[in-house]
């Protein structure tokens, strides 16, 4: 099975696509995660990524399209994969219809998980995250059985560089510009599915499994 989750920056893209990654055993491909690995390795993707990240603006198409066709051509792809915060522009899913296209394949569903907006800013300020592993939890609504402590690998949590609310509001505005117009390009296609993202995040995945089927 080949996902797409689509939504707001805080809409629960990665909380979502950690749980569909762990039910239907298909990798779970977040650009945002590969990117902050490669600030923290210090690589020289990683140095180019930081300084469109830290502004809230998207690292350039030819950069992240790239990678991201590199990255599910891999062996543990054949399954299907669940991709979070790719595509982001238009440009970006036509590339990824394209080179599916070459191969006779194609996505089977685009899941939008909608947020108004005035949610997200606050679920952003609450959200923590371990560099170390990629898992995120929130203080109040998803909060690790230590304070400030991943319960997945024991490292301590941080809020994000591009978690601070000015930095939030400039990625509410880009994600209007650039990335909404890809819901009406998977509605299109006929494979979109809108889910009630301000629900209980165990209720978001009900709403997500009665979709995708047991
Ligand atoms: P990325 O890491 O993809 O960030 P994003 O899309 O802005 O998404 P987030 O990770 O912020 O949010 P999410 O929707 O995954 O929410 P989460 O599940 O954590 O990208 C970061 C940057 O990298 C971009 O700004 C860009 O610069 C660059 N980039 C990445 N991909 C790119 C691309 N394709 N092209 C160009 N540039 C790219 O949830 C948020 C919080 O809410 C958490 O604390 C969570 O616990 C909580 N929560 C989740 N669900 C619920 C719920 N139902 N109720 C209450 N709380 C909830
Ligand atoms: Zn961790």
């Amino acid at each position: 099975m080949k996902i797409i989750m689509l939504g707001a920056p805080g809409a629960g893209k990665g909380t979502q696509a950690k749980k569909i990654a762990e039910k239907y055993h298909i990798p779970h491909i977040s650009t945002g995660d590969i990117f902050r690995a490669n600030i923290k390795n210090g690589t020289e993707l990683g140095m180019k990524a930081k300084s469109y990240m830290d502004q809230g603006q998207l690292v350039p198409d030819d950069v992240t399209i790239g990678m991201l066709l590199d990255r599910i051509s891999q062996e543990d792809c054949a399954e299907g994969y669940v991709l979070d915060g790719f595509p982001r522009t238009i440009p970006q899913a036509e590339s990824l219809t394209k080179a599916l296209e070459e191969r006779g394949e194609s996505i089977d569903y685009a899941i939008n998980v909608d947020v108004p907006d005035q949610a997200i800013v606050t679920r952003m300020a609450g959200r923590r995250a371990c560099l170390a592993c990629g898992a995120t939890y929130h203080i109040v609504y998803n909060a690790p059985k230590k304070e400030n402590v991943c319960d997945v690998c024991g490292e301590g949590l941080v809020l994000r560089d591009d978690d601070k609310p000015e930095t939030v509001q400039k990625r509410l505005t880009v994600y209007h510009d650039q990335t909404k117009p890809l819901i009406d390009y998977y509605g299109k296609a006929g494979i979109l599915v809108t889910v009630d993202g301000t629900q209980d995040l165990n209720k978001v995945f009900e709403d997500i499994v009665s979709v995708l089927g047991a």
